[in-house]
């Protein structure tokens, strides 16, 4: 949540900073700011909404190093007074922060006696407080951060200039996303390395609780005492056209048709051309040795967790068992005797699942991170990771995730089921299965005007909706509503089918869409079918997607079949449609639905 910018040493730094704001702007879009010198005169601007509005308000802004900011707000209303960057009282110190700091109030009361405050953010009390040890106090402007770093409790990646100095950013981080990005004859900093791509593709990581003096031709790192810590660049692989979105008019779509690339390049990355399993043996032999699998992740990632749990549950004869990271990061249950945590996150960067990870960590529980970005805090601090290689995700809205996250469990399920000898998955012939899945997907892609024509006579007004489905369907339905109500703001709930008449029944009334998902089992399906009737009776308007050789006539969307451990792939990809088609005819912004951010760095 947030994102930060700075660079110094570039006379284009208003440029810079903009434009790796708008690469930016998935973590955060309500208000944005920036601050520049180095020039004739320091200019601070700022805006509410899109950094569209802040870029406007830029003419004639120009120096040589500035910070920018844009936000997700967390503590007051998105308004310019509230946007970051935020000065100490005499306007000296200027800071820009993601995270939260937990203290700020007390902080206030203890030392802010007397300072005014603009807006309500605990950014502008830290700034006040750095101000107040270096302009009351007489620290240099590094004891003065110092000492404040040394007080403020919480989660930040800040980014500090001295207006009287514009040589020299001044960052520090603990447990939010901050990188230095190492220019040529300049230097930058950034939430993650698609702000500067367009600049370098050498970065340099920065740990927790470690201050970063950045300057044009110097990076050094210390820890708050002041001593030196060595730290080596590294090469981002990352490509300026991963991050573009071509001729669609929204990065969804895009990443939402991108999904039979993601399977092939999963089928690449986990299996060589014997298709024998490439995955790590080391982490084969820690999921091998685990009693129970543990997997903890939020939101739609937490959904793949569930799509995938049957599957790893049979292959590697373990049990899986799914923790909500919210939830476990401060009420861990007894876990078993040999457990192994499986973070499943796209960005890598969630505050919720890092929570649980260091719990895990002090526990001396192994874990792996499955994640999309190399490099991300959760891939650093587990004992292993896999990647996801789905490419930049950008829309808020994840879609190559969760099908990335449900086939790269599956080539882990099956390596570890082979490794232990079960049948089934000496039999799963997961490169083969995984090439219908692609298959499948692109069929579903095809089917683009059918699924929008759907869309537009169920779901263009509708104030609610349900989706039902009954097992594997039931976890994927889970994973459909959240995409529905994300982004097409409809109040959407999935249902296990048979939940719907032990009381939800009562809220079908004339006209409430009903989309059911029906895979593989014929007996399941008799039943969901019999619930679809149910619903139907009481005025409900039914949607069906039903995999072939089960449909029936006046099913409405047919999906090519799949091996049953991967249906949740195959079935997921007409609910993205549903909600992309929902979104764009009810005239939202698809790629960055109101309140939301991409990556949740805030508790
Ligand atoms: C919904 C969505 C979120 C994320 C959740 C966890 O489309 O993207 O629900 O899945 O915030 O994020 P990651 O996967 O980055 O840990």
């Amino acid at each position: 949540m947030c994102g930060i910018v700075g660079v110094v040493g570039n006379t284009n730094a208003t440029d810079i900073l903009i434009q790796g704001l708008e690469k930016l702007e998935y973590r955060g879009y309500d208000s944005a700011g920036i601050f520049v010198l180095g020039g004739a005169e320091n200019h601070l601007v700022k805006a509410v909404g899109r950094i569209a509005e802040l870029s406007a308000k830029t003419a004639g802004v120009e120096g040589t190093t500035g910070i920018g900011h844009t936000r997700w707000a967390t503590h007051g209303k998105p308004t310019e007074d509230n946007a970051h960057p935020h000065r100490s009282e005499t306007e000296r110190f200027v800071l820009v922060h993601n995270g939260v700091i937990e203290n700020y109030l007390e902080i206030k009361e203890e030392y802010l006696a007397g300072h005014h405050f603009k807006g309500q953010t605990d950014t502008e009390i830290a700034v006040h407080l750095i101000g107040k040890f270096a302009e009351e106090d007489g620290l240099s402007v590094l004891e003065a951060f110092k000492k404040a770093l040394h007080i403020i409790r919480g989660s930040y990646a800040f980014a500090l200039v001295d207006s009287q100095d514009p040589e020299v950013i001044y960052v520090a981080k603990n447990k939010s996303p901050l990188l230095i990005g190492l220019g040529d004859g300049y230097n930058m900093v950034c939430s993650d390395a698609m702000a500067m791509i367009r600049e370098t593709n050498q970065y340099m990581e920065i740990h927790d609780q470690e201050l970063v003096i950045v300057k044009a031709d110097s990076v050094e790192v210390q820890d708050y005492d002041g001593n030196r810590r060595e730290r080596a660049s590294y090469t981002a692989e990352l490509d300026l056209s991963d991050i573009g979105k071509g001729t669609y008019p929204y990065y969804m779509l895009k990443e939402i048709d991108e999904q039979p690339t993601v399977m092939r390049k999963l089928i690449n990355t986990y299996s060589d051309e014997n298709q024998q399993m490439v995955v790590d043996p080391e982490i084969v032999k820690a999921v091998q040795e685990a009693d129970r699998i543990y997997i903890i992740a939020a939101g739609t990632s937490y959904n793949a967790g569930y799509a995938s749990k049957t599957m790893l549950e049979e292959l590697t004869d373990t049990p899986v068992e799914l923790g909500i990271a919210s939830e476990w990061g401060y009420a861990m249950p007894l876990l078993s005797k040999k457990p192994m945590f499986i973070l499943l996150s796209q960005s890598g960067e969630t505050a919720d699942s890092r929570q649980v990870l260091v719990k895990a960590n002090e526990m001396g529980i192994p874990s792996l991170t499955v994640t999309n970005v190399s490099g991300s805090t959760l891939s650093r601090e587990a004992t292993y990771t896999m990647l996801l290689h789905a490419g930049p995700e950008i829309a808020v809205a994840s879609t190559k995730a969760y099908t990335g996250q449900v086939a790269t469990l599956a080539f882990l399920a099956k390596a570890v089921g082979e490794a232990n000898g079960n049948e089934k998955a000496k039999k799963f012939d997961l490169v083969r299965e995984l090439s219908i899945v692609a298959q499948s997907i692109e069929s579903t892609l095809s089917e683009k005007e059918l699924i929008e024509e759907k869309v537009r006579g169920l779901l263009e007004t509708t104030r609610n909706a349900f989706y039902i489905g009954r097992g594997q369907d039931y976890y994927v339905v889970m994973e459909a509503s959240l995409k529905l109500k994300e982004i097409s703001y409809i109040q959407c709930e999935g249902f296990a089918a048979g939940e719907l008449k032990h009381g939800t029944i009562s809220l079908i009334e004339d006209g409430t869409p009903v989309i059911a998902l029906i895979s593989d089992n014929p007996t399941v399906a008799s039943h969901t079918r019999g619930n679809i009737s149910e619903v139907v009776a009481r005025g409900a308007n039914a949607l069906t997607i039903v995999e072939e050789g089960i449909e029936k006539e006046g099913d409405d969307i047919i999906i090519n079949k799949v091996h049953p451990y991967l249906s949740s792939i195959s079935m997921v990809i007409p609910t993205q449609l549903i909600a992309y088609y929902a979104s764009l005819h009810r005239g939202l912004d698809v790629d960055k639905p109101r309140n939301l951010a991409k990556a949740v760095t805030v508790e």
